[in-house]
């Protein structure tokens, strides 16, 4: 059985595999610029971020309908159910089907038809946070948020995600502000490619509780002191940083050091299908190449349940925290 844990920092578009993408773009109608699987797998090779968004963005294409939605979302949760996730907070990019003239409900609802009955389904327990494009204005961040007004109540949060050089977290002061007035939770991509002080725009502008990636803090020994005095929960993502050259490979990963710092760390998936695993995956994989302790392995797991935002579900939290102390490696 493998250790409980929650998974907090997953793109759904991320978990779209060759083989539905293939299967949903005959679907649909729609034609993909590669052979079969194996072609499309073959193209899975980054040099950065935005190689990899690329393709990411190209693949939405495939997705149309509420039911391509809930099947993308479906398979998401089984796998990850596989591997030991109880509790998943989703991101989604609706900038990235609207563009397309997918509309909202068609996202949200769709997205829905699979985490409503997740619980029942897969007992994974499920939140949505709903991802604003950095590399798109902050005018078209205000209006996805008023397009998702109707569906707020399928909504937990708001986070920013996409290409994060040059694109300051200060960009979006506004829609951020707008979304805390809502009653919205916050969270935003910061010092995955970016430098640190795009962390700590992240926590005094945006007013994010929670840093996705946040690897760089490294480089600012006062920002680390911060976040460790501020219980600031960060979401790590060891297979994509390695996949995306964040880190040159996961050996020299700054995981194991970043604990030692106190630091809040969480072990996370990002973009499964592209990335090359699930959460168990990632932490199968650090625990290989970082020989982190089982002691180790439990506090990841410990944290990702505290870092979570079941507020709302206090009991499911405790006793996911209790499935997690009494583990048995
Ligand atoms: N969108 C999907 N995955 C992402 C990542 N790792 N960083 C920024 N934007 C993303
Ligand atoms: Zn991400």
């Amino acid at each position: 059985m493998p250790l409980p844990k929650a998974e907090l920092h997953l793109h759904i578009e991320g978990t779209l595999e060759p083989e539905l993408a293939f299967e949903l773009a005959v679907r649909n109608g729609v034609a993909l610029p590669y052979e079969d699987t194996e072609a499309l797998r073959a193209a899975y090779r980054f040099d950065g971020l935005q190689s990899f968004l690329d393709l990411y963005y190209a693949l939405t294409a495939v997705l149309r309908t509420e039911q391509d939605f809930a099947d993308l979302a479906n398979a998401y949760l089984a796998r990850a159910a596989a591997q030991g996730v109880r509790h998943a907070e989703i991101f989604f990019d609706p900038q990235a089907h609207l563009a397309r003239g997918v509309p909202m409900g068609t996202v949200v609802e769709g997205l829905w038809r699979a985490l409503g009955r997740s619980e029942e389904n897969h007992g994974v327990s499920t939140r949505l946070i709903m991802c604003f494009l950095r590399d798109e204005s902050a005018g078209s961040a205000l209006r996805t948020l008023d397009e998702a007004k109707p569906y707020l109540h399928r909504i937990t949060g708001v986070g920013l995600d996409s290409a994060e050089a040059g694109h300051p977290p200060v960009k979006f002061r506004a829609v951020y502000e707008a979304a805390a007035a809502l009653g919205l939770r916050r969270v935003a991509h910061a010092g995955e490619e970016g430098p640190p002080a795009y962390i700590t725009e992240a926590l005094d502008v945006l007013g994010v509780e929670r840093v996705d990636h946040g690897l760089r803090c490294m480089e600012d020994p006062e920002l680390v002191a911060r976040l460790v005095r501020e219980r600031i929960p960060l979401t790590l993502c060891p297979l994509s940083n390695v996949r995306l050259r964040a880190v040159d490979a996961l050996a020299g990963h700054p995981l194991p050091a970043m604990l030692d710092a106190g630091l809040l760390c969480t072990v996370n998936s990002d973009d499964p299908a592209y990335f090359g695993g699930y959460a168990g995956d990632n932490f199968d994989a650090v625990r290989r190449e970082l020989g982190l302790s089982e002691e180790r392995l439990r506090e990841l797991a410990r944290n990702s349940f505290l870092a979570s935002f079941l507020e709302d579900d206090e009991d499911r939290r405790a006793r996911c925290l209790a499935e997690v102390e009494a583990y048995e490696f």
